[in-house]
């Protein structure tokens, strides 16, 4: 307690942002589940984050970088160390001709919706995946319509040291569902190029494919996205449903009747309830299909990796 309360008062004289202690992550995450963090700290700016990854290593402080919350499973017992939180930071929101860069706390959603108004087409298949758009590039979000990457030109970082740098989509080791960012580093901004479209063209599409998402996916219950990675040439949620495990209940956690690639929370889940059902989802589906399941989702401090 003594240790965080001194890291409070150090990381509060250090940046101008705001700092909490023993911050429930439930309340940060899509999924409603989570212990606290021992300490939480949001930049309020570029200077801030840098200030904060820089005493981080030299004070071998480990941190957990945290956008919209979307894709995560926190631990019940919670995250110690510094969790820097980024969802209320490079907010920033621009469109020149057919380019538009974008602060990586900006929510997808409104990323989606400059490009609509502005008649820009090309991240129409993102409609309706949550979260910040720094989290969507980490993990090279996407459905089988597009991946973020695909219409991105290049991300500005700050790496572990504090020192900036841009890179170039090329650069960014980006495969399906992932980047290879050198470790560390932290995304604060992205550079679209998109094409023209009419904006009623664009937001017809994207009518549409809310319209089947509403009708596919668990979308008024908690959740955190889709738990895994299409595995290739097969659906996740199709492999779950065929070894009989959809609408699977644990504690408040339920495999979704709607979709087998959501767990929902309905109603006091643990994250042991969610993990449970991953570590049964993964078992049965190999034992009966032969396939892998890899985690899509990030699993905080957890010995089960994607
Ligand atoms: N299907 C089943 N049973 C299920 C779920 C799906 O048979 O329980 C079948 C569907 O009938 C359909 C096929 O599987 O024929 C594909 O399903 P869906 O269109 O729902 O797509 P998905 O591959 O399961 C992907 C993304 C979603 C995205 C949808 C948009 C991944 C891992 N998931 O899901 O993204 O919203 O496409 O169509 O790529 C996310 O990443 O968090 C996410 C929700």
């Amino acid at each position: 307690m003594l240790e965080t309360q001194s890291l409070q008062e150090r990381l509060q004289g250090l940046i101008k942002g705001t700092i909490l202690t023993d911050e429930p992550l439930a309340s940060h995450t899509y999924f409603r589940i989570g212990g606290p963090a021992d300490v939480m700290a949001f930049p309020a700016d570029l200077e801030d984050l840098k200030r904060l990854l820089k005493m981080a290593r030299d004070e071998a402080i480990p941190v957990l970088i945290f956008g919209g919350g979307s894709n995560m499973l926190v631990p019940d017992w919670g995250v110690k160390g510094l969790v820097i939180n980024l969802s209320r930071t490079f907010l920033e929101l621009e469109a020149v001709d057919e380019r538009i860069r974008c602060g990586a706390g900006v929510r997808t959603s409104r990323l989606l919706a400059l490009s609509a108004m502005r008649g820009l087409t090309g991240l129409e298949g993102l409609t309706g995946i949550p979260g910040t758009v720094g989290g969507a590039i980490k993990g090279n979000a996407g459905t089988p319509l597009i991946a973020i990457i695909d219409h991105l030109d290049w991300i500005r970082i700050v790496d572990g040291g504090g020192g900036e740098r841009i890179l170039s989509r090329d650069a960014l080791g980006a495969g399906y569902r992932r980047t290879a960012l050198p470790a560390g580093s932290v995304i604060v901004e992205g550079c679209f190029t998109l094409r023209r479209a009419t904006v009623t063209e664009i937001r017809g599409t994207i009518s549409k494919l809310l319209v089947r998402r509403n009708l596919t996916q668990p979308v008024a219950v908690r959740s955190a996205g889709c738990i895994f990675k299409n595995p290739p040439g097969d659906v996740a949620g199709r492999l779950v449903e065929r070894v009989g495990l959809k609408g699977l209940q644990r504690g408040g956690a339920q495999i979704s009747e709607k979709h087998g690639n959501f767990i929902v929370n309905l109603g006091g889940a643990t994250a042991a309830d969610v993990l449970w059902l991953i570590e049964r989802a993964r078992t049965e589906v190999m034992v009966k299909t032969g396939v892998a399941l890899e985690l899509e989702i990030q699993v905080v401090g957890s010995p089960i990796a994607g």
